[in-house]
This record gives C-alpha cells, structure tokens and sequence, in this order.
C-alpha cells in the first residue's frame, strides 16, 4: 500500500494549528501526493485533496456514500461502553437512522429520497422565502448596536440559520435553544477527523431525542398537512415514497442539523473574510450588487464544509494506488477549493473572481440540495449589514474558531462599528 510517502519531513498533523488554519496542511498534503494513506483519519482512510480528485470521488459510483459503519466501533472507548444489550442497541439505533439520512444513502434509495424532499427546496419556494429571511434579519439586527460592539456569531449567525430552518419544518420558536444544542452535538462528531467516545455518545443521545422530537409533531401533521417541510415528508411516506421505518424521521433530524452548522459558517466564515480585506468590503459598500460573485468566491475561500467522505464499493486504482472495497476515502473539499491547478493565484480572495467550479456544495449527485436556501440567507444577511454598518470591523486582532475540522467556522466574531 502506498501509505505516508511524500514527505521531506515528519507529514504534517491535524492538530490545533490546523483548526485554527488549515490551508498550509492542505498545501503541504497536496504537494505529497494525490492519493495519501492517514491512520489518525477515521480510524484509517485514504485522503484526496487535489479538485480533479475530489470532484471525482463526489461523482464516481465506485465510491459509495454508505459510510458510516463499521468505523465507529472502532472508535477508543466505544467497545469498553457496548458490553451491555441495551448499548449496543442504543448505538444501533442510532447507525440505522444515521445512515438513513439522504447524504448517506446510494442509487435508488438516495434518488427516492431525494425526490420526496426536492419539492421542499425547488428554487422558486426558495424564492419567496426571501421576505421571511429578510424580516428575521432585520429582527436580529434591529435588536444590535454596533457602537457598543456584539458577538456576530451569537446574535445573527447562529440564530438566523436556526430560524430560517425552523420555519422550514414549523417547529415552534421556544425550541430554538434545544435545536442548536442538539445540532451541535451532531456537528462535533460529524465534523471530527477523529470523533471521540463522548461525541459519539453526544451525538447518538440528541439524535435519538430529535427524533422523538418530530415523531411527537407527526400525528398532528397527518391529520392537517400544512406547507411545511415534515408535513410534505409525511404525505410523501403516505404516498409509499418514504419507508415508513423511521426514514422521514432520519431526513428531518438531518435538515435541522445541515440547516444550522453549514449557513452559520458561511455567514461567520464570509464575514470575517470580507472584514479581513477592506478592498473588497469598500466595494461592495458601493455596490450591493456585487455580494452574490461574492459569496462564491467566500465559499471557495475558506469553505464551510471542510470535507466529506465515501466508502469504496468497488475497487479501483486512483494515481497508481489501489483502493480496495471497504476502505474509506476523505475528499477534502477545502483543499480542493484552493488547489492552483484549478484556481489561478488560490490563496488570494478576489471578490470579482468567477469560482463556480468550488466545491463547497458538493458535487454530482449528492450536491447540496439546501445550496439555494444558503445562498439566499448570506445575501440577505451580507446586504443588510453592509448597508447598516459600513464602517463595520472586528472588534479583536485574533479570531477564536470552533476546533471543528470539518465544519469550519468561528466560536465568537465580536465586531464594533466606528
Ligand atoms: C449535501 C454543503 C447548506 C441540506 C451537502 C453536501 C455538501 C453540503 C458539501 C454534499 C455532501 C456529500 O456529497 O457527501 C453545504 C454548505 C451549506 C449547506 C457549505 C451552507 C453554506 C445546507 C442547507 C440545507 C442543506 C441550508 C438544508 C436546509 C443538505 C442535504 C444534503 C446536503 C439534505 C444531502 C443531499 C443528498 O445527499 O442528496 N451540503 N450545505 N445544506 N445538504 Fe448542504
């Protein structure tokens, strides 16, 4: 096998350094070799961090998005936790409804799924959305003095994604708190390199309660259907095209987390970026119309979603090396977003620049089905706080980020105005 070759020196490791900034590691993996062996990746998994490859891995159907067994018993300390029935079970549970989630299923099960969810995010519902993301803007701004200084993350970032989503589905306001909480278990695992027996636990425990969550909603929501996302769902497994085996709770657990963690980062990620080159942030001052160019290049820059990753279903040979069924491959998305054969001058942020080839949504047939819904709330946001506050700057020289490797972004973003 062709593993940890390359490197001039010790390979460079996924530590604090990375969190804080992972683009010289990116460089530095890229520069190695295409196709690279790491044992302290998902228990062991092969990492692809040029575009070409990364694009590849997203659409070829010899890797399959199936992936969440077999490595998360593996994980230290979870076989100690398992010796009793009901742990297994519990963990279990939790895999099966894991990997019911569209993102994790393959062929005609993800094409079903992704049909009975497609209407819920057609580009013209997404449209006339728009007014709604612009008055829960506008009532978290209103509330904000920006002469005083405030924490970006916690008062709009944060929250307007959790809005946005909630008012997707029609779950009620007073649960906010408990939604972020439980996304944000599901973040911290799903977003590890290498998730901990503790961030299993946490994620496994607010999945399950999620679920029992929306299956509360449910009898209400068969009995009169209202726009809303679960209430769609519900027709579609009334309709036979969802399995009535707890797969609309799995999509409904899943939006609420992708709804929160991605949008947050988007928006904290770009505002820092934006804030960081005054350049760019004076031109779109002058001109507004500029932000949508913007928010891809921001996307590419410093993407929200670090990486993603498939399981070989049928082997192959990728750059010389085999890939052989069963092993995992880690598509780094944010390396691939900054790799110079793609991207002329990648390291720097050009808000004029055309990056629609970035692969922050993904790519093929798991591309990001909530992409418009994203796209909308950082123009909204971006516009509003450009023409509110131009003078807007961060309030501190170091930024604090989430220690998320894969879902990147900021814990705090405290900005002021002059
Ligand atoms: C899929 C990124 C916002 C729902 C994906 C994928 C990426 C991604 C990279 C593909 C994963 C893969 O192929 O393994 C992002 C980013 C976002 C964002 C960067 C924000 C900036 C959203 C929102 C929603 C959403 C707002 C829903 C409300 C989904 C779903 C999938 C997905 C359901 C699975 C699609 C499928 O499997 O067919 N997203 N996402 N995302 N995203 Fe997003």
């Amino acid at each position: 096998m062709n593993r940890m070759r390359d490197f001039a020196t010790a390979p460079p490791s996924f530590d604090a350094a990375f969190l804080n900034d992972p683009y010289p590691v990116y460089r530095q993996l890229r520069a190695a070799g295409p196709v690279l062996w790491r044992d302290d990746v998902f228990q062991g998994a092969w990492v692809l961090t040029r575009h070409a490859d990364v694009e590849l891995a997203l659409r070829d159907p010899r890797l399959s998005s199936a992936r969440t067994g077999g490595w998360v018993k593996r994980i230290p300390g979870v076989d100690a936790s398992l010796r009793g029935r009901r742990a297994q079970a519990g963990l279990d549970a939790f895999q099966r409804l894991f990997g019911s989630a569209m993102v994790f299923l393959d062929g005609d099960d993800h094409l079903r799924v992704r049909k009975a969810m497609a209407a819920g995010f057609h580009p013209t519902l997404v449209r006339t959305l728009r007014a709604d993301v612009e008055r829960l803007t506008d009532e978290l701004l209103d509330g904000l003095d920006a002469h005083a200084g405030f924490d970006f993350i916690a008062h709009v970032a944060r929250p307007l994604p959790s809005r946005v989503i909630g008012l997707m589905l029609g779950v009620d306001r007073k649960d906010e708190a408990q939604f972020m909480a439980w996304s944000d278990d599901l973040a911290a695992f799903i977003g590890a390199l290498q998730p901990t027996a503790d961030q299993l636990r946490a994620a496994q425990r607010s999945l399950l309660q999620m679920v029992r969550y929306f299956d509360a909603l449910l009898p209400a929501r068969r009995r009169e259907p209202g726009s809303d996302l679960v209430s769609r769902l519900a027709q579609a497994e009334a309709a036979g095209e969802l399995r009535a085996d707890g797969e609309l709770l799995a999509q409904c657990a899943m939006l609420l987390f992708a709804g929160h963690e991605t949008t947050r980062n988007l928006l904290g990620n770009g505002l820092t970026t934006l804030l960081a080159h005054p350049h760019a942030w004076a031109r779109l001052c002058a001109d507004a119309d500029g932000v949508p160019l913007a928010v891809r290049e921001l996307l590419r820059y410093d993407s929200p979603v670090q990486y993603t990753g498939r399981r070989v279903a049928a082997e192959f040979t990728l750059h010389g090396t085999r890939l052989r069924r069963g092993d995992l491959v880690v598509a780094m998305i944010g390396a691939a977003n900054r790799d110079p054969d793609r991207f002329d001058d990648p390291d720097t942020f050009d808000i004029a620049r055309r990056a629609g080839s970035h692969l922050s949504f993904g790519s093929g047939p798991h591309v990001c089905i909530g992409a418009g819904l994203a796209l909308l709330e950082a123009d909204v946001v971006l516009r509003a706080v450009l023409r509110r506050w131009p003078g807007l700057r961060l309030a501190e020289s170091s930024l604090r980020w989430n220690g998320i490797a894969g879902l990147r972004g900021l814990a705090a973003l405290p900005v002021t105005a002059s």
